[in-house]
């Protein structure tokens, strides 16, 4: 996996070849996480984005955004990723066990990303299925994680998110009510890639 890391991800970090290895050990740490507990109620709703394309995605914000937030950070790699990248990174994620898996991660390859468990959707946010609020398997009865941390979702430049199909709408929705306007939303899809929404003008 790291040679083939490597020659992909040269241009991106500038012949970085120590973060370049240190990503793919992550990566490699992750995987084999999931391969062992795959079958525990923690990944019910989980599934794994494809790291070198939301690194990549990452790569090229960097001097645009500092404040960087995952929403439904799972194993937290995307955070982590970020905060080795010189962002400022925290991750909410509602299953405790998986805080506790990405904590663990952290301490290995990003010391200085975040992680707390609770929801990433605001306590005060109107679910409104005529604006296509629609949830699949996101969670959507814990309560919210922003006081843990201090801050609101205001206070983040970047919110990264890897949705189910049917859950664009509700992520953009949160954006809109409770996000900067200046601020940006990096979705994964496995279908589309990543997508990188401004909701400035929305
Ligand atoms: C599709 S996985 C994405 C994992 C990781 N962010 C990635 O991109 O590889 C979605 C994650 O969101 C978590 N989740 C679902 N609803 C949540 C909520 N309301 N608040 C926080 N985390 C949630 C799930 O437990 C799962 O770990």
């Amino acid at each position: 996996m790291s040679q083939n890391l490597g020659a992909e991800c040269d241009s991106l970090f500038d012949s970085d070849e120590t973060l370049i290895s240190e990503f793919a050990e992550l990566w490699d740490a992750a995987s084999d996480l999931w391969e062992r507990h795959q079958h525990t109620p923690a990944f019910h709703g989980y599934v794994s984005a494809d790291y070198l394309a939301v690194c990549k995605s990452l790569a090229r914000l960097r001097g645009r955004v500092l404040t960087v937030l995952e929403w439904g950070s799972g194993l937290g790699v995307t955070a982590i990723m970020a905060s080795r990248m010189g962002f400022e990174a925290y991750g909410i994620e509602a299953e405790p066990r998986l805080v506790e898996y990405s904590e663990t991660l952290a301490r290995s390859y990003g010391p200085t990303a975040r992680f707390v468990q609770g929801s990433f959707i605001p306590d005060d946010f109107e679910w409104n299925p005529a604006e296509g609020d629609e949830a699949n398997r996101t969670i959507i009865d814990a309560p919210s994680a922003y006081d843990k941390l201090d801050m609101e979702l205001r206070d983040f430049d970047l919110v990264y998110a890897y949705p189910w199909p049917d859950e664009h709408t509700l992520y953009h929705n949160i954006m809109r009510h409770f996000a900067r306007r200046d601020a940006l939303l990096l979705s994964y899809d496995w279908r589309e890639g990543t997508q990188l929404v401004a909701f400035r003008d929305c």
